[in-house]
């Protein structure tokens, strides 16, 4: 396996007095796409949000790309390029898709009007719903307008929060070739999905949280069953 791009060792985060990760260990290497499964509250958004220093960690390394992170704020850890895609989307509905993209931009620096030809050619569909509002394009549309507004701000590492969430199983793979689309851009990912078969389509490699802890790493053309068996039993 080549030298890990983000190295995360003993990360133990929680809320107050609750600990949730319990001593997380992850490797990720450059341009890979690894989906992150587990029970719910098993700490999967929780680890993402530690990696993005929304949460804080207690205990614990952090590093991406041999810089130390951990203990950052989350506007330091946004600068040093983890940006994260949160489950609730955040996007300003009764703004065009356009604004929305350039907002990405905006936070990170950048020439907005080369990131967005970039964002347009991966994503023409938002090309061609430049001037719409947000507040009507379909749910798998909005998760682009996400996608692509993290995009935007040139991501080192994009943490996704479950992309199929909330939407119809006629999205899926709508998000199936979203994630496709990233890995041909070398994004590296790490993926919450609680779609097995999402996440085994389009992920490298699959991690499973159990309790705050990685119980099971492995390549996505493991066996599925015996995934199933360590996320739920
Ligand atoms: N802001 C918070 N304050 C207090 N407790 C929280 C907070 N966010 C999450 N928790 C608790 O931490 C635990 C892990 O939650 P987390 O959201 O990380 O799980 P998850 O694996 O992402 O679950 P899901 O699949 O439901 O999204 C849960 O018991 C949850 O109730
Ligand atoms: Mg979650």
């Amino acid at each position: 396996m080549p030298d890990a791009f983000l190295t995360v060792r003993g990360i133990e985060a929680g809320y107050g007095g609750r600990q949730i990760l319990s001593g997380v260990d992850l490797d990720v290497v450059a341009g890979e796409a690894v989906a992150l499964l587990g029970a719910n509250g098993s700490g999967k958004s929780t680890l993402l949000n530690t990696l993005s220093g929304f949460v804080r960690s207690r205990r614990g390394s952090i590093r991406l790309g041999g810089e130390e992170l951990a203990g950052l704020s989350p506007h330091r850890i946004f600068r040093h390029g983890i940006v994260q895609v949160s489950q609730a989307r955040d996007l300003f509905p009764e703004m065009s898709v356009e604004e929305n993209l350039r907002l990405g931009a905006w936070t990170r620096g950048g020439d907005a009007t080369r990131l967005l030809q970039s964002v347009y050619a991966s994503f023409p569909r938002l090309a061609e719903r430049r001037t719409q509002t947000v507040q009507l394009m379909s749910g798998g549309e909005q998760q682009m307008v996400a996608i692509g507004r993290a995009l935007m701000s040139q991501p080192r590492l994009l943490l996704l929060d479950e992309p199929s969430g909330g939407l119809a199983p006629a999205f899926v793979s709508e998000i199936a070739s979203i994630v496709t689309s990233l890995k041909r851009r070398h994004v590296t990912m790490v993926m919450v999905e609680q779609n097995l078969r999402l996440a085994l389509a389009v992920a490298d490699r699959i991690v499973v949280l159990r309790d705050g802890v990685v119980v099971q790493q492995q390549s996505a053309g493991g066996d599925e069953e015996q995934i199933v068996r360590q996320i739920y039993l």
